[in-house]
């Protein structure tokens, strides 16, 4: 389908959103959250999806956050409808069954540093900017970041980014564990499409249900978790990319998953 602030590419297994709002450096309004929200479900059907890598299109920005203007305008009421749409579509990036690698290509700014904490692994080029300035706007994380950013990179960090509005570069942003890893920005597509590459040569059932494992298993305690863990292990011994891959090894010979 035809998205007027998306651009969707495909390249072999991968599927490309790039989100396209060049006039308000790709801020998330209601209309691009409802589109992101299509893309994916589109994307969660398409067996021929193994990765998605999401980033911001042109140069200069991933997401400078949610759309300021939108959100000056909202009641109070409307205000937590709004959070929602944002929960309701970063809760749908870390349900779909595909991984998604946030490719941080400039500002990732509120909304932006929320959207790549939704997906699976951040990277980033080297004039990538994170940060919640939130609350230099009167306001606070709207979009999950009071609950991930200190998952992700612990409370005390998380804290002060959260209070003092501080931008992080992309340094920092690595020193802390936010993002996996930084590239020259010219490199950094590249970077994301081979390491795309990779997990799509991997079997497709394996990483999904790695993906899965990892997000049940934040929610619950270690041994509902490990049990969760059994459970997938045992379904994927019904699949044939099981049984070919450990054929293939043991036959020291290749074998190209299929994701059945
Ligand atoms: N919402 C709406 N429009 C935005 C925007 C946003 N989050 N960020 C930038 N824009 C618009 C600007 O208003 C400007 O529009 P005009 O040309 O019509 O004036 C255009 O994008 C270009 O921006 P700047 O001229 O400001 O560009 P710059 O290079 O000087 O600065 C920037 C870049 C530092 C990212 C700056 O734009 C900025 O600080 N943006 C806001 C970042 C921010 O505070 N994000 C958090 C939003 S709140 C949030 O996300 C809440 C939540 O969790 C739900």
């Amino acid at each position: 389908m035809a998205y007027e602030n998306l651009i969707l590419e495909h390249q072999d297994y991968i599927a490309i959103v790039k989100i396209n709002r060049p006039k308000a450096l790709n801020a998330l309004n209601s209309a691009t959250l409802q589109e992101l929200s299509q893309v994916f479900t589109e994307i969660a059907q398409d067996k021929n999806v193994r990765v998605v890598l999401l980033t911001g299109n042109g140069e200069k920005s991933f997401v400078a956050g949610a759309d300021i203007a939108e959100m000056s305008k909202l009641n109070p009421m409307q205000a937590q409808k709004f959070s929602q749409l944002g929960h309701r579509l970063m809760n749908q990036i870390e349900n779909l069954p595909q991984p998604v690698i946030a490719v941080v290509n400039g500002f990732a700014l509120g909304g932006g540093t929320e959207l790549a904490l939704a997906c699976d692994i951040r990277i980033a080029g080297e004039k990538a900017k994170f940060g919640q300035p939130e609350v230099g706007l009167g306001l606070l994380a709207g979009f999950g970041g009071t609950q991930r950013l200190p998952r992700l990179v612990g409370s005390g960090r998380a804290s002060e980014i959260l209070f003092t509005a501080d931008t992080l570069d992309a340094q920092e942003a690595y020193r802390i564990g936010l993002v996996n890893r930084v590239y020259p920005q010219e490199d950094l597509m590249n970077q994301a499409v081979s390491l795309a590459n990779k997990i799509a040569s991997r079997a497709p059932m394996g990483v999904q249900l790695s993906k899965s494992a990892i997000h049940v298993g934040q929610n619950i305690d270690i041994v509902s978790g490990q049990a969760y863990e059994s459970a997938v292990f045992g379904e994927i011994f019904s699949s044939e990319d099981q049984k070919e891959g450990c054929r293939a090894f043991l036959e020291k010979s290749k074998y190209e998953y299929k994701g059945v």
